[in-house]
């Protein structure tokens, strides 16, 4: 975990971010907020977990910057979940300004963000920037999980959550779980208390460096400068296709050759038929590099390339 701020009573040990997140939804939804603000692109199903517990989910807009926060401003949300360190799925991380922007809209609308401190251990450009969550303790809840770091296997997680909201979550899990695995508690523990933990997140910090620098090589090579963007942390990038390629078109190519890659379209909000009335996004793709090895990597550059190259005109959006 980066430079936050825990404290033994406001951190809750979960079954991974996912389940986190369920909780400090229902807790925040059962303390009076109706409203929460979802990043748009952002990650898959939030709106319906955020339904669920009760609350209205609207989209806000990503930018180049990250979350938009005039436009969450406009939206009368009093909650948003973001992912600051390295935005799902464009691959943006927080500018400072927005990162204090950000705050001081938590504050003026007496509501809470909700941080998925998701990729931030593996920063490339520069050390890892600390927390939301650790600028503001009372307006943050932070959810993180090994998931990226170890395994999504073992689903391990924790919340750490201003004090208010902390008997709403701990009553969540009660009812729902009772509890976290021990054992594998345990485990983790010692991995952190001997150092290991610290050690693996090291290598695996220049593993995934070496496989984005191949990446980005290879992009570079094959379509040109600019192509790709979010490079600067985490186990994800996105590919700009050509203004007027299909990236579902390409998608679905490329997987019929054995390269799995997502449309950046999966990630709008809402259902597929709404996501129909929203402003296109240029076509691009999401491209995972995580659990790729280098020559898989230069494979898949070279399929995508091949099938953008061969889509005849009438594929092409
Ligand atoms: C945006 C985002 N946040 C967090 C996670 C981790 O989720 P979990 O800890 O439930 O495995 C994922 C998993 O892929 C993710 O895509």
């Amino acid at each position: 975990m980066r430079s936050g701020f825990a404290a033994a009573e406001g951190a809750v040990i979960v079954s991974g971010f996912r389940q986190g997140l369920t909780f400090a939804l229902a807790a925040i939804s059962r303390s009076g907020i109706r409203r929460i603000a979802l990043e748009d692109p952002g990650p898959r199903e939030h709106d319906v977990i955020a339904r669920r517990a009760g609350l209205d989910a609207v989209p806000v807009r990503v930018d180049s910057e990250g979350v938009d926060v005039e436009h969450l401003r406009s939206s009368g949300a009093r909650a948003v979940l973001v992912t600051p360190a390295h935005q799902c799925p464009t691959g943006v991380a927080l500018a400072p300004a927005r990162r204090r922007a950000l705050l001081t809209w938590a504050n003026e609308v007496d509501g809470v963000i909700l941080e998925d401190d998701y990729d931030a251990e593996f920063r490339y450009d520069r050390q890892p920037v600390g927390s939301l969550q650790g600028l503001d303790p009372d307006r943050v809840i932070a959810l993180g999980s090994v998931s990226k770091t170890l395994a999504p296997a073992i689903r391990l997680g924790w919340v750490l959550a201003p004090r208010r909201f902390v008997p709403g979550i701990v009553e969540e899990k009660r009812l729902s779980t009772r509890g976290a695995p021990a054992l594998d508690q345990e485990a983790l523990a010692l991995l952190m208390e001997t150092g290991r933990y610290d050690r693996h997140l090291r290598r695996m910090r220049d593993t995934y460096r070496a496989r984005r620098d191949v990446l980005a090589a290879e992009v570079e090579c094959t379509f040109g400068p600019g192509r790709l963007e979010g490079l600067a942390a985490g186990c994800h990038a996105l590919l700009r296709l050509p203004d007027d390629a299909s990236e579902a078109a390409v998608a679905e190519a490329a997987a019929a050759r054995g390269v799995r890659v997502n449309p950046l379209g999966r990630y709008r909000f809402g259902e597929p038929d709404a996501a129909a009335h929203v402003d296109p996004l240029p076509p691009a793709l999401v491209i995972g590099f995580g659990n790729v090895d280098e020559e898989r990597i230069r494979r898949g550059i070279r399929v995508i390339d091949r099938i953008v190259r061969s889509l005849s005109p009438g594929t092409r959006r």
